[in-house]
This record gives structure tokens, sequence and C-alpha cells, in this order.
């Protein structure tokens, strides 16, 4: 069976692979832009996909043989589902072995927002000086606040976990409430307008739909205390970018800790001029023993299409 592969996988994965099929790997070290995939001779049955490439109807339909798009995320706004079901593809990804790893950077962008750590650094690399004054650099205590979780699901609930013992109480808002995850976590549910106006903290562990996506713009940022931190792990396009660079020009909130942006992998340059804002290179599922398992999860997928059984991780 042919599996095309858009970007090299770590080496226990494409070792696994290569028993599987004949592999071909994308050669350029970037994703193949949205002409590419039309274009470009990748006839397989089994395309290996990363978020970068943008499986629409169109590419679907280009490629006939395809049977299997196998995607090294658990995130898959990135393949128009949709299309995908009415031609029979199957889409898998790798839920569960990035939740931790997305969990701590979550935790990361917020310790971080909340005490201005990069700015911090990047003041005493330009000074070469740590002058310390009564109210210097002054940030904002966790405990006692309240963190916002919007979209309670594995990462969400792995993010209230840590927050805990770091004193913060920890709200929610989802389409449902979750009880059995309330109970757990000791989280209150909360209406989506309660979310924005209590929150403290929030951060954002929903995956992009076109319900979530801009569900975060200048009338939530508005609601907001101005005192508030934002903080997104979860995908770009589910805040207005724009929106939220005046957001933190004006003062409307305190800060925001990205790893995500709305325009991937481009952010917006005016993001880029404020202090107030921490940005991550979407590095949440990005350690050495997460990919290496996601590497696995794709590897058993693939392979269990090619023996003709269901792919462990099928989303569609
Ligand atoms: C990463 O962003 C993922 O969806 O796995």
């Amino acid at each position: 069976m042919d599996i095309a592969v858009m970007r090299r996988l770590p080496r226990p994965a494409m070792d696994r692979l290569d028993q599987a099929g004949t592999v071909r790997v994308w050669p350029l070290d970037r994703d193949l832009t949205d002409e590419e995939l039309l274009t470009e001779a990748l006839e397989a049955e089994v395309l290996v996909t990363v978020l970068g490439n943008r499986i629409d109807a169109r590419v679907l339909a280009a490629r006939p043989k395809l049977r299997l798009v196998a995607n090294f995320a658990v995130g898959v706004n990135n393949i128009d589902l949709d299309a995908a079901r009415s031609r029979g593809v199957i889409v898998t990804n790798t839920p569960g072995v990035l939740t931790e790893a997305t969990a701590d950077l979550a935790m990361a962008l917020l310790l971080a927002s909340a005490r201005r750590l990069v700015e911090g650094d990047r003041l005493v690399r330009r000074t070469g000086r740590a002058p310390w004054a009564p109210e210097f650099h002054l940030g904002f205590d966790l405990t006692g606040k309240v963190l916002g979780i919007f979209g309670l699901g594995r990462i969400g609930a792995a993010v209230a976990r840590r927050a805990a013992p770091f004193g913060l109480r920890t709200i929610y808002h989802n389409r449902r409430p979750a009880p059995a995850l309330e109970a757990e976590l000791g989280a209150r549910y909360a209406s989506f307008e309660t979310l924005l106006s209590e929150s403290d903290f929030l951060s954002i562990n929903a995956p992009l739909t076109e319900e979530t996506r801009h569900c975060f713009g200048r009338p939530e940022f508005q609601a907001m205390k101005e005192t508030a931190i934002i903080i997104n792990t979860g995908r770009g396009p589910i805040i207005n970018e724009s929106d939220l660079a005046e957001a933190l020009e004006t003062g409307l909130i305190a800060g925001a800790g990205l790893d995500v942006y709305e325009f991937e992998p481009r952010v917006a340059p005016r993001l880029l001029n404020l202090e107030n804002v921490v940005l991550a290179p979407h590095i949440g599922s990005a350690t050495r023993e997460v990919r290496n398992r996601m590497g696995h999860l794709v590897a058993d997928n693939v392979i269990a299409f090619t023996q003709g059984r269901r792919p462990p991780n099928q989303v569609v």
C-alpha cells in the first residue's frame, strides 16, 4: 500500500510505517501549500498529515485513491470531515498522549503571564540589570483567584488539576455541564457570561468548530476583568486576533499567553509589539516523549488500516 507522509515523523514511527507499505515522504522541510496538495503527485491510499496541511473537499476530490488521512495531531480542524465522510475516507487523530504536555504548557503560559516572566527576561537581557524595588515589575497572585476553563475536556481537566495546588478555583463553560468532572475537580459550571465576568485567568481548551470560531472578540474582552489574562493552547481562530491585540493595547484585559494563532504560521504583527503577551510557537505537544507517542499512534492507525482492521483512533 502507498503511504504519503507530509512531514517526516520521529524515527520509531517512520520505521513502523516503512514496514506497513511503500512510504514516500514530502522532501521539503515545510508544509505543502494548498496548491501543492492539489497538484503534487501524491497518489496514495494513505496520507499522513500535519496541522499545516489543509485537506479540504477539493483535495479529497483530486485524490480518488485516498482511503485514510492519518493526522499527526489530536485536532482535526485542518480536515474537512464532512467531505471525508461522504467520500468514505477514514480520518484518524492522536488523542490522549498530548493531554498532560498541553496542560503543562497552559500552566507555563499562565505563570509566565501572571508574573511577566518573558517581559522580565527581555528587560534583564537588554539592560544587564535586575533592579529590585518595592513596586518594580509587579504581576498577579494565583492563590485565591478564579481560573475559567473554556472547554473542559481531557486537556481542560488536566489544566484544572494543575491549577488546584496553586490555589486557583476553577469554573468552566462547556456546551453541556460535566458533573462527573465537576465532582473530581471541584470545578463549577458557569454560563459563558459568568465565565467572562468572573475569570481572573481564562484558559481556552476547546476544539475549533464552527461554534467556537471567534468566540472571543471585542464584546467578550469588554465583558472580562481589566486584570484578566487569557491563555490559548487550543486553536488560534477561537480568538479574533485583531480584537485581542486591541484589547491588550487599550487595557481591556491585562495580558495573554498564546501558543496558537488565528493565521498560523503567521502571528499578527500588532501582537509582536506588545509587552503584555507571551508568544509560544505552537509547542503544546512538543516534548520528545509526546511526539514519539503521537508518531506511534499514527503508525497504529495506519497499520490497523493496512491490515483491514478499524484504526484505534478513527474520528470519521
Ligand atoms: C496540536 O495542536 C494537536 O492538535 O495535536
